[in-house]
């Protein structure tokens, strides 16, 4: 499993000492949480934080763009340190065009799915795509609860990859702990994101190896 804990959740007036925490932990990718609060009722921060977060971690970061209009800042998102760029697909009309731009500008591409948006209209791009990001809370915030309506869209994820023979990651984003985990495992995740699952353990960095187990 690819565990990709939420820096959303971190200690900000300590990001140094909690990226190296990450850094030195079971961690596989680093998941950043850019809200503009339009997209999403609420705001969280931009490429001053990621070029922060770059600079003590060499982790994939693995972002998630939770904003109108992600297709102008692409390339300021690469020049940020952003190996694998998420867009949602309720923020994108030209979904096509803003999957092959961010290929063009050398990052990993991945769409993002909120609670209401169903599997199937992925059908048209799943073979472009190198990961997808199914939301198991509706974005904005962190600790809220889990919807469970999530495992059977990972289950309908994993089937359309398969016949599609497709290569995409199949990621869950909200309200993951070890229990909830557990059933995405079974469903057929491949990589989870925790932040307050993480960041409110008494040891993080046991927290992530749990994960990193299941
Ligand atoms: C929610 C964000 C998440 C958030 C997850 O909008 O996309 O990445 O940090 O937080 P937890 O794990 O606390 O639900
Ligand atoms: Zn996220």
């Amino acid at each position: 499993m690819i565990i990709s804990p939420s820096v959303l959740s971190c200690d900000f007036g300590n990001i140094q000492r909690d990226t190296q925490m990450l850094h030195q932990s079971e961690a596989d990718w680093l998941h950043i949480d850019v809200m503009d609060g339009v997209f999403v009722p609420n705001i969280s921060f931009g490429f001053p934080v990621l070029e922060a977060i770059r600079k003590h971690s060499d982790k994939v970061m693995d972002v998630h763009l939770m904003i109108q209009n992600p297709d102008k800042y692409i390339l300021d998102f690469k020049k940020s340190g952003a190996d694998i760029l998420t867009v949602h697909y309720e923020a994108c009309p030209h979904l096509h065009r803003t999957i092959g731009a961010i290929k063009e500008a050398g990052m990993k591409v991945g769409v993002a799915l909120n609670p209401h948006t169903p599997v199937h209209l992925l059908e048209e791009v799943i073979q472009d795509l190198d990961l997808v990001l199914i939301m198991s809370v509706n974005p904005g915030f962190g600790g809220q609860k889990f919807i469970q309506a999530s495992i059977a869209k990972v289950e309908k994820l994993a089937k359309l990859i398969k016949e599609k023979n497709a290569h995409a990651i199949i990621e869950i984003d909200g309200g993951v702990n070890l229990e909830t985990g557990k059933l995405l495992a079974e469903a057929g995740a491949q990589a989870l994101v925790a932040g307050s699952f993480v960041f409110n353990s008494v040891d993080p960095q046991a927290t992530i190896s749990a994960l990193k187990k299941l």
